[in-house]
């Protein structure tokens, strides 16, 4: 007669489980192709985030910088880095470096950069944390993208939590 909370003791443990797979499967870290260094080319070289990320003031999307940024000043090796020889491969063959992201928002969101960094003045940081202070590429995003990080913003801006204003 014990059976049914037994029972129901096991299929707890299962989904607990099953769960555990799932979470660590969504949260596997992010490897990059190349070790890109944020914070040589911010700060020690004294780069814009708008140098590479082309879009970020006045597009939808930032975009991530590929093989025509970088040939500006890599098309020849400028150090004996063995990233740096990744990297001139690339830009000889035209091979576009198969960049991972870190943030997106699912197809049934709208989000513009522009409207939130040109127009609205939010800095890169706010959303983004302190990227320019990376030394190698983040495994996973400093801030996650979330339904309610966007909605808490917007409602300390006043801004509107229209469900159609993000969902399109
Ligand atoms: C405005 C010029 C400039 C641009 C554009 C640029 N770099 Fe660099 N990068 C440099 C310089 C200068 C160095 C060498 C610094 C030194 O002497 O250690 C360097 C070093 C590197 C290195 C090797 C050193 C290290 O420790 O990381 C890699 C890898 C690298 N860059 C990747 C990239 C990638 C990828 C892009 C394009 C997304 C890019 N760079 C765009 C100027 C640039
Ligand atoms: C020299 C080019 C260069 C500059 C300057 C640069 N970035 Fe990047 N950024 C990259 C590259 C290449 C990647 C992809 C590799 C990685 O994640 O490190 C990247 C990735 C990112 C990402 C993750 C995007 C995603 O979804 O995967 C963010 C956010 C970002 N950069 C923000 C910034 C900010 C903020 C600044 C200015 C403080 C900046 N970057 C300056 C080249 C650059
Ligand atoms: C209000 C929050 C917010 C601000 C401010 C912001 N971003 Fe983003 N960023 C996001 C979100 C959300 C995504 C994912 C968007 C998507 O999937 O279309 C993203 C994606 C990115 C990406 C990945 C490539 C891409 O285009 O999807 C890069 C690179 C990036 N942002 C750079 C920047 C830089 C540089 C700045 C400052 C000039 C900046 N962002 C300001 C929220 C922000
Ligand atoms: C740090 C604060 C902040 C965060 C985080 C933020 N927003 Fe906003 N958002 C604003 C502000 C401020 C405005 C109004 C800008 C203006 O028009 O002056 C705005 C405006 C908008 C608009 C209206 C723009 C238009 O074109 O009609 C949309 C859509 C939007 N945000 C979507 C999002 C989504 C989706 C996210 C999360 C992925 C997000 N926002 C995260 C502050 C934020
Ligand atoms: C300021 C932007 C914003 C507003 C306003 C907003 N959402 Fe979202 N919503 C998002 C983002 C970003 C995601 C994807 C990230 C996530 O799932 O947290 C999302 C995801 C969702 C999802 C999918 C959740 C899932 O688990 O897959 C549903 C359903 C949803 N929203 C419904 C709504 C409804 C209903 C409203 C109005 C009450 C609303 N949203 C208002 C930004 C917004």
């Amino acid at each position: 007669m014990s059976s049914g909370p037994l029972r129901a003791a096991l299929l707890g443990v299962l989904l607990a489980i099953v769960a555990g797979v799932a979470f660590s499967l969504l949260d596997r870290p992010i490897e990059q192709p190349i070790a890109f260094n944020h914070r040589l080319h911010v700060e020690d070289l004294g780069s814009d985030c708008t140098d590479c990320h082309l879009y970020a003031m006045t597009g939808v999307r930032a975009t991530i910088p590929n093989v025509e940024v970088c040939a500006d000043c890599h098309a020849e090796a400028q150090t004996d880095s063995e990233e740096e020889a990744l990297l001139v491969a690339h830009i000889a063959s035209g091979d576009p470096i198969p960049w991972r992201k870190l943030y997106w928002v699912p197809d049934h969101v709208y989000f513009s950069h522009r409207r939130h960094t040109a127009i609205g003045g939010i800095e890169c940081e706010t959303c983004h944390g302190p990227m320019g202070e990376a030394s190698e590429p983040m495994p996973r995003p400093f801030v996650k993208v979330t339904m309610n990080g966007c909605m808490k913003c917007h409602e300390q801006n006043g801004t509107s939590n229209d469900c159609l204003l993000c969902h399109k």
